[in-house]
């Protein structure tokens, strides 16, 4: 077997000495071939297949109704689109809750179908049992702490997480049970700052942040609120471009110019010879039945 050539692809184990050298990680989320061959050309190192899809691109208004089968086929669109990123998928709600072995069989299609390298799970100490399976079967796990979106119609609204005491000691406590089961990173969400920094500190793998401040051993955003596709943007992130307002007047364009007969223009057609127009129309009436007409 020849040696694999192009860029080296990220692993657990790079994970693992990016929070040794202190180089922060850079994930991004992606669904889709376009915007996992832009996170990779970015330079992102991790991808995150987030069920967040079920909002930015499936149009629900959570991410409770993800299924399994949405996020097989959006992971196995971005793991054909990128070569070096580490590709992490979702496990969506359902999926990982009822039964532990229904779980580790749904891990692996994400692995072994779609071709992640990773899941993420959401949730703390109760998973200890099923992280410690997932990665004796060979399954790599991020866990995901603080604000955990499927869990939004128990916590009743998406709101920072920890920010009492016994919160945040719970918080730290669900990280190091994590740990210890063997999930490779965690990801933390609406997290205070200060909180956050603990964690990090406590822990050997890296945390990964979103809206968990700037101590985190890396930052995750959604792709659609980095570009401006969402319909607002939380206060987490930064709006570096506005796509939607760019890509409504590339199609405004468009409408109008097939409007006005400026589209297709000469440059976008394709041409039969004089000869085959001739016997074209010579062959049409017979073959029509216009004959006569
Ligand atoms: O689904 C998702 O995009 C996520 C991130 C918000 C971390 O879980």
């Amino acid at each position: 077997m020849g040696a694999r050539s192009g860029p080296e692809r990220v692993t657990v184990a790079t994970f693992e000495s990016m929070k040794r050298s202190g180089e922060p990680i850079v994930m991004v989320t992606a669904y889709d071939a376009p915007s996992a061959r832009l996170a990779e050309a970015a330079g992102a190192d991790a991808i995150l297949v987030g069920d967040s899809l079920g909002m930015t691109v499936l149009g629900h208004q959570t991410t409770l109704p993800v299924t399994l089968d949405d996020m097989l086929r959006h992971t196995a669109a971005v793991v054909r689109s990128v070569s070096r990123p580490l590709v992490v998928a979702d496990m969506p709600f359902g999926t990982y809750q009822a039964s532990p072995d229904d779980a580790v069989a749904n891990a692996v299609r994400l692995l072994a179908e779609a071709g992640a390298a990773a899941v993420k799970v959401e949730g703390g100490r109760h998973l200890v049992p099923l992280v410690e399976r997932m990665v004796a079967a060979g399954i790599p796990v991020i866990g995901h702490l603080g604000l955990t979106p499927q869990s939004v119609n128990v916590f009743g609204g998406y709101r920072v997480r920890g920010k009492e005491t016994a919160e945040a000691i719970a918080l730290v406590e669900d990280a190091l049970a994590l740990e210890a089961a063997g999930a490779f990173a965690l990801v933390l969400e609406l997290v205070p700052v200060e909180v956050a920094a603990i964690v990090t500190e406590e822990l050997a793998i890296p945390t990964i942040g979103i809206g968990a401040g700037p101590h985190c051993d890396g930052q995750v955003q959604v792709f659609h609120d980095l570009v401006g596709l969402s319909a607002a943007t939380p206060r987490h992130a930064r709006r570096y471009f506005d796509a939607e307002t760019a890509m409504r007047e590339a199609l405004a364009a468009y409408v109008r110019d097939v409007r006005e007969g400026s589209f297709p223009g000469e440059e976008n057609a394709s041409h039969a010879s004089e000869a085959v127009v001739a016997e074209l129309e010579t062959a049409l009436p017979a073959a029509s039945g216009r004959e006569g007409e």
